[in-house]
């Protein structure tokens, strides 16, 4: 099972449901980067404009929360369309009760960790979380270079959720994912995929996602 999500951070945040209609058709989820200028040093969407970024998608949605003091906040953006709500390790003071709200609001819980957290800080979460995120990138921008270095993080991960049941649990990673990089973090273990420069810098956005769909499974 391969997912692919096109972030929308590269897009033109001024015609969002022309760009969100160009890859609708085509991928699993519209991944949803929420920053605060405050856990990460930029700013995209406050709360209001992300709700209606949610409900304007043709697609289901994958939220990415990076914002400080997540925990009171996270379920505020669980409405229909939502499929997922993904918080930051790092910016829980609770994160078991946070990923159980997650849930209660009825969307899967996604737990994230920036490169510099180790997959053994969060192993022991796996009964809570529905999908990992292993950061490929410092999070912030878009357009950064792939980590190679954070696969061994993904394939302790994958291997680590195997061997103790949760082998349904989702492995996504983020940043720097093009059709370079994206067999090699299918390798390591990941099936659910981030592109926004790769998609939205490419002439034909929904052929970049069949593309990258290719060549994640590519022998
Ligand atoms: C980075 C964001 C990513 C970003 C990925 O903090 O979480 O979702 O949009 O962009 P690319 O694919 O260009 O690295
Ligand atoms: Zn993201």
């Amino acid at each position: 099972m391969i997912r692919i999500c096109p972030s929308i951070l590269n897009a033109n945040f001024d015609a969002l449901p022309e760009e969100i209609a160009k890859v609708a058709e085509v991928a699993d989820f519209l991944h949803l980067d929420v920053m605060d200028d405050v856990f990460v040093p930029n700013f995209t969407f406050d709360l209001a404009r992300s709700l209606e970024i949610i409900e304007f998608s043709q697609l289901p949605v994958d939220v990415h929360l990076m914002i400080a003091e997540v925990d009171a906040k996270a379920t505020n953006y669980a409405i229909d369309n939502t499929a997922g709500i993904t918080v930051h390790y790092e910016a829980c003071a609770d994160p078991i009760e946070t990923l159980k709200q997650i849930r209660i609001s009825g969307k899967r819980a996604g737990l994230a960790i920036k490169p510099n957290t180790p997959f053994d800080a969060v192993s022991e979460l796996a009964p809570y979380f529905d999908m990992l995120l292993v950061m490929t990138v410092e999070p912030g921008f878009g357009g950064q270079s792939f980590m190679e270095s954070m696969m061994p993080k993904v394939s302790q991960a994958r291997t680590w959720l195997h061997q103790k049941g949760y082998s349904d649990r989702w492995i996504q990673v983020d940043g720097g994912i093009s059709i370079a990089t994206i067999r090699t973090a299918y390798s390591a273990g990941a099936d659910t995929f981030v592109a926004g420069s790769a998609v939205y810098r490419s002439e034909d956005p929904a052929a970049m996602i069949s593309a990258l769909r290719e060549a994640a499974a590519a022998n």
